[in-house]
């Protein structure tokens, strides 16, 4: 995997917790948002907020109406650790300056996924990374996504980890449409639609990063 860096940030992202892990990838994320402008945006696992509210404060500069719904069970997994009601709590209060558009929803993804309508123009997948799990939640979330679809952790080069074997299936499903970070865990951008490829296209020249897969 050819090594990136991190994107310099936009604007200051405010909710930083102690779980470092994504924010390599907040400039980018604040990029893409500005670039694709999403109406719609659902991450499977929040865990403390760090992706969810990058992109949430991100979507909040905008005028545009947006629906974002973060689902996770608040419970942890065998890979982020397993944790106590705080966590929930903190989430929850981080949420409300947000919560005109932004929905937390405490249940499984399984669970989420006829609870929420419609389409969704920006899909963010981080819940457990076994290979089972991650294409589990890929396979069946993929074909509501409209435009874009991040993956987390694509380069943890340990063996529970399968996100990185569900990455090289989908860089050959959806050839010309994928792009990748390898820094901060790896980064796996699926570009579904011509609006979600141009607006990678446009971080892409200014950055030569993501590189295309
Ligand atoms: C890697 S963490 C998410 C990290 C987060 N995106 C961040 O920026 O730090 C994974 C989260 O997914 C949740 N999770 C895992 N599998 C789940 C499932 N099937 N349904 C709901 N939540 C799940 C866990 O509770 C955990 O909080």
């Amino acid at each position: 995997m050819q090594s990136t860096f991190e994107l310099p940030l936009l604007s200051p992202a405010s909710h930083r917790s102690d779980v470092h892990s994504w924010r390599g990838h907040f400039g980018f994320a604040q990029r893409l948002v500005a670039a694709l402008r999403p109406r719609s945006f659902v991450e499977l696992g929040v865990h403390k907020g760090d992706s969810y509210f990058c992109v949430v404060e991100a979507i909040s500069r905008f005028p545009d109406t947006v629906r974002a719904v973060g689902v996770d069970t608040w419970q942890g997994d065998a890979h982020a650790g397993f944790y106590d009601e705080s966590v929930y709590r903190g989430v929850v209060a981080v949420n409300a300056q947000y919560q005109a558009f932004s929905t937390l929803m405490r249940c499984t993804f399984d669970d989420a996924f006829s609870k929420i309508s419609g389409q969704i123009d920006l899909l963010h997948i981080d819940g457990l990374h076994t290979y089972e799990a991650v294409s589990h939640d890929f396979r069946l979330w993929e074909p509501r996504a409209n435009d874009v679809i991040l993956l987390h952790d694509i380069n943890v080069p340990k063996k529970s980890f399968g996100v990185w074997q569900l990455w090289d299936e989908i860089k050959v499903e959806f050839p010309g449409r994928t792009f990748e970070f390898s820094h901060c865990n790896g980064l796996a951008v699926l570009a579904k639609s011509d609006k979600g490829l141009a607006a990678v296209r446009l971080i892409q020249v200014e950055f030569g990063s993501p590189v295309d897969c």
